[in-house]
């Protein structure tokens, strides 16, 4: 059943105009990777998980199959699932059919008509479920249904997307959210190893150039939505390893001496000069786990596959 009240504090025009300008004035320019999800934007990171080399998404995928039932019993029974930057919805499939009556699910995601349409999918398969989007940038504050008890809620925050934060960042979302959610409350989390360089580059760097044109239509995005000039050939899709900061940097590099505008404000790149778009911080098991004990959450379980591609993460929320 979907609940017809829709909870929208989305994007305003008037904020991704705010970060794009703000971004690219940085001698060190950037892009918030939040806004790769237009509707081309979230079917493109769609295909992105199909991929040979994208590793994330089966590996995480066959861990939650494979412990469905233990996240259940950590659940308990009549939970309200809410599950963050829930794109398509497909993974918690796998939680909802193993709960023990789950009460309600709420997705929260900025990507608002993919949420809708994924919701409204989600809802025709679970009829006795009340689902509830939330169309809401996670980490600006969004509001759960009246009446959600701290000690039935499991909060599910799948892809490794915590890994677009830094780690600072990451445990200050935590901690937030926490706060948000209340002391009792779970958190099913899924996070990204450190492995090889060549692994994880390939990984944000396929062949096919899928993962190219989901970082390029950034620039597409900016050029609809904002009145931007970008030349998109003139740009080219970067995948690095940043052994020191632990982390994959995606960038796209100007490959010309060139002039861009947004909403009529020119920004000159020279050519190899770099916007960094996203990054993607990998962890050991136990440098996550004392990230996320600092933010408050007491590690009660953790999953991993054998080849130590991808860790799953059960935790609580202990008030301190
Ligand atoms: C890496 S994808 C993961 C999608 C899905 N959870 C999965 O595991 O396959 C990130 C998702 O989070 C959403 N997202 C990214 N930043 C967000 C933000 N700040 N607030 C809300 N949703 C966000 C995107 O729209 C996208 O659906």
């Amino acid at each position: 059943m979907m609940d017809g009240s829709l909870s929208r504090a989305a994007v305003t025009d008037a904020r991704f105009l705010a970060d794009v300008l703000a971004g690219l004035s940085r001698p060190d320019r950037t892009l918030p990777s939040k806004y790769f999800y237009d509707a081309r934007g979230s079917a493109l990171f769609d295909a992105i998980c199909e991929l040979e080399e994208y590793y994330p998404t089966r590996t995480e995928m066959a861990l939650l199959a494979r412990h469905a039932g233990e996240i259940a019993a950590f659940a308990g029974p009549d939970a309200t699932v809410v599950e963050l930057g829930s794109g398509s919805s497909v993974k918690v499939r796998l939680l909802l059919d193993r709960l023990t009556t789950p009460a309600a699910y709420v997705p929260v995601d900025i990507s608002h008509d993919h949420l809708v349409q994924s919701a409204a999918r989600l809802a025709a398969d679970y009829p006795g479920l009340a689902v509830t989007p939330v169309s809401a940038d996670y980490a600006a504050g969004f509001d759960l249904p009246v009446g959600t008890v701290p000690e039935r809620t499991l909060a599910f925050f799948p892809g490794s997307t915590i890994g677009n934060f830094t780690p600072d960042d990451s445990r200050t979302f935590l901690a937030g959210l926490g706060r948000r959610l209340g002391a009792g409350s779970r958190l099913v989390i899924g996070v990204d190893r450190k492995k090889r360089r060549d692994v994880l580059e390939a990984a944000y760097d396929d062949a096919r150039g899928v993962t190219a044109a989901f970082n390029l239509n950034l620039l597409a995005r900016i050029n609809r939505e904002l009145d931007g000039t970008f030349n998109l050939g003139a740009f080219a899709h970067r995948a690095v390893w940043a052994e020191a900061q632990g982390r994959i940097e995606m960038h796209l590099e100007s490959l010309v001496s060139q002039t861009a505008t947004v909403a009529g404000r020119p920004f000159r790149f020279a050519a190899g000069e770099t916007i960094l778009t996203e990054i993607s911080c990998k962890y050991t098991i136990s440098g996550f786990q004392a990230l996320a004990a600092d933010a408050g959450w007491r590690s009660c379980c953790v999953w991993t596959d054998e080849r130590g591609l991808f860790s799953v993460h059960a935790l609580v929320f202990e008030d301190r």
